[in-house]
């Protein structure tokens, strides 16, 4: 596509990445045309992102990009009830095949922003690394230059690379926000604030990304500290699950830095 035609894009969804991607693209001289969301409450805080905002797929007019910004389960039947014709449709996420969403009458491809999206946080997006993958060259040549216009980090992908990194995803941002979750808990209970816990956190993120993982690791199950690891057990005796927890990790690490101590 010729890079002075103005590209019509449309969204499907009414979650976090719909909402992201809208604000991106309009800030990018991109605004889409239609966002569907189905959910009615949430339909007046998109308006400002997109021409209009739909509810069924029969309001759908044609475009060149149709974002399927749905759950997971949802994008290979939605993408059957999609009535348009040479238009490309892509799904967002990292888990399924480039081909999920593909059909007959239309091309396929995937647009996967590697970041972790909720509507009242504003990442700088222009930083986020974006994956695409297409079903032919002309589309992926559609998909990078949206991407460039709102990244300045395009990754050419294949479905190992996403799924790989979608799994690793799943281990530093979903676990990692479980755990803080987990600890705000604990010290609810033991009455102490989590507040106290904020530039650890902030300097556990910064450490994972300027240092080597395998040197910075520190706490008792590297030091082979084991009484102290028996004390936080006895602590925890009240949190079953917690302990669970505690107890799968401990042995990672520790299994990690004194395997001569695991036999
Ligand atoms: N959140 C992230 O951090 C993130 C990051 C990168 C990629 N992704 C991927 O992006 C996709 C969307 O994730 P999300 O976090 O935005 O999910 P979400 O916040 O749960 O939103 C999903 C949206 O899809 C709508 N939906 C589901 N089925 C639909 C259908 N058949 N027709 C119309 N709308 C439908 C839901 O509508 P209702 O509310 O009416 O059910 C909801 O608005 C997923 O593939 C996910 O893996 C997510």
């Amino acid at each position: 596509m010729e890079q002075s035609k103005k590209i019509k894009i449309a969204i499907i969804g009414g979650g976090n990445v719909a909402y992201h991607l809208a604000r991106v693209f309009t800030s990018n001289a991109l605004k889409p045309d239609q966002i569907l969301v189905r959910n009615k409450l949430l339909r007046e805080s998109f308006e400002p992102f997109c021409n209009s905002v739909i509810h069924t797929l029969q309001q759908l007019n044609s475009c060149d990009i149709l974002f399927l910004a749905v759950n997971d389960d949802a994008v290979s039947e939605l993408s059957k009830q999609i009535k348009l014709k040479n238009t490309l449709i892509v799904h967002t996420s990292g888990s399924l095949n480039a081909d999920a969403a593909a059909s007959t009458d239309n091309s396929y491809g995937v647009f996967y922003p590697l970041q972790t999206f909720s509507k009242a946080r504003f990442p700088d997006f222009n930083e986020i690394p974006v994956f695409i993958q297409a079903g032919d060259d002309n589309s992926l040549e559609l998909l990078k230059l949206v991407a460039g216009k709102i990244t300045k980090n395009v990754q050419l992908s294949d479905d190992h690379i996403r799924k790989s990194l979608h799994i690793a995803a799943v281990f530093v941002s979903n676990f990692s926000h479980a755990l803080f979750a987990l600890a705000e808990d604990f010290l609810k209970a033991e009455t102490v604030s989590f507040a106290h816990l904020h530039p650890l956190i902030k300097e556990t993120a910064s450490k994972a990304v300027e240092t080597d993982l395998y040197q910075s690791q520190t706490g008792p199950a590297r030091r082979n500290d084991f009484r102290t690891i028996e004390n936080h057990l006895k602590m925890l005796a009240q949190h079953p699950e917690k302990i669970e927890i505690y107890k799968i990790l401990t042995s990672y690490i520790h299994h990690k830095y004194h395997p001569d101590k695991n036999e």
